[in-house]
């Protein structure tokens, strides 16, 4: 058995997306059927259409999505018919090098749907981040589904299914922002704004923002930031220096990935300090910087994936916040959009108008 809905289909390098029929199979061992409620659109869903991720083509897009729970396959017990759920892409596998060793952000082999989703004439979709959300109900793996409590919209629920957890992780997981440090996000896009309502949440006592673009630093105040610093207009290192004493922030989050972007956040931290890289680079950026200087002045150089989570950890969580007003996640939706509307919503995103457009299924 199987079922026919409509969902959002990039079929070519570049090419603009479609709406396709698109054949679900019912769920197997181990996969559930989640109706989707709302998905919001990610710059990763433009890298997908413009062939930067890989070449396997048609993609099925959406990955940052709320729904519920209609179908489990044998042997699920992870979720019920019925649950409100985030979709997330790390189902840990609890058995990899990474998983055994106690650290299951990391895990190498996250647990996706086995069968496939088709097109009419049965071409294979290769589902966003082993996802595909632009769609009224898709098929994933049930570990793919996090419960939280359904009182949160599906519009702010989904935010916690990519960007804004990158960004919100990035901060808290990563960098492990703590009371009192002081903070630099570089780029204040949702990843970017996300970091800095982290930073808040952690406690920290300077958060700067740090972007080209009045209109992204304006809405990082909202989100917590205590100062605002337009790099198109001054240096980012002198005037993230300038607000801490002199000596650099504890904690800089990269949230674009440029080299010259990450060289402002390894300037702009403080000696013994963090770096945090959230942003994505593209194969071709290189970095050349004194080797003197990563030896002298010490502490972390890190990466994020995803902002180190545990959807089962984190989700649930993070949403009771949002629940007690301690964490304003409704800030992030910038507009709600009909599933024909992606398109419009890459353009918005390419002019730095949004934080993010949400589908509504
Ligand atoms: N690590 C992860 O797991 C993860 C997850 C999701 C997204 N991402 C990545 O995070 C990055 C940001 O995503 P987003 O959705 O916030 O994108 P976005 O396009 O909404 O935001 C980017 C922001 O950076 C600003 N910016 C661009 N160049 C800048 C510069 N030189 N200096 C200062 N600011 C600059 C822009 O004005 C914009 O506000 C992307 O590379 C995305 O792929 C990473
Ligand atoms: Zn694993
Ligand atoms: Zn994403």
């Amino acid at each position: 058995m199987s079922r026919q809905v409509q969902g959002i289909v990039a079929m070519a390098k570049g090419a603009p997306v479609e709406l396709r029929t698109i054949t679900v199979p019912d769920p197997g061992p181990g996969e559930a059927l989640v109706d989707i409620a709302a998905c919001g659109v990610c710059h990763t869903d433009l890298h997908y259409r413009e062939g930067g991720i890989s070449d396997d083509f048609p993609f099925l897009l959406g990955h940052e999505a709320a729904g519920t729970v209609s179908a489990i396959g044998e042997g699920v017990t992870h979720v019920a018919v019925g649950d409100y759920v985030v979709l997330n892409w790390r189902a840990v596998c609890g058995q990899c090098r990474a998983c055994t060793r106690g650290k299951p952000w990391y895990c190498f082999s996250t647990h996706n749907a086995t069968q496939k989703m088709t097109l009419e004439d049965g071409t294979e979709l290769s589902p966003a981040l082993g996802i595909g959300a632009f769609i009224e109900t898709t098929l994933v793996a049930a570990g793919q589904c996090t419960k939280v409590d359904p009182a949160a919209p599906p519009e702010v629920a989904g935010l916690l299914g990519c960007g804004v957890m990158a960004g919100l992780g990035a901060a808290i997981n990563t960098g492990a922002v703590t009371r009192g440090d002081s903070v630099a996000v570089i780029g204040c896009g949702g990843v970017g704004a996300a970091a800095i309502a982290g930073a808040r949440l952690a406690g920290a006592a300077i958060i700067i923002a740090v972007d080209l673009d009045d209109r992204k630093l304006e809405a990082a105040r909202g989100l917590g930031a205590t100062h605002l610093v337009n790099s198109s207009r001054e240096d980012a290192v002198t005037a993230i220096q300038a607000l801490t004493g002199g000596f650099g922030a504890d904690v800089v989050i990269d949230a674009v990935g440029r080299p010259e972007t990450w060289k402002q956040a390894f300037y702009g931290r403080d000696l013994a300090g963090t770096v945090v890289l959230v942003g994505v680079p593209t194969p071709e950026m290189t970095l050349e910087i004194p080797l003197l200087d990563v030896f002298g002045r010490g502490g972390r150089l890190m990466s994020s994936w995803y902002g180190d989570c545990l959807p089962e950890r984190d989700f649930p969580t993070l949403i009771n916040l949002y629940l007690q007003g301690r964490l304003p996640l409704d800030q992030f939706v910038s507009e709600k959009i009909e599933i024909t509307g992606i398109e419009a919503a890459f353009e918005s995103m390419k002019r730095g108008e949004v934080l993010r457009s949400v589908v509504m299924m």
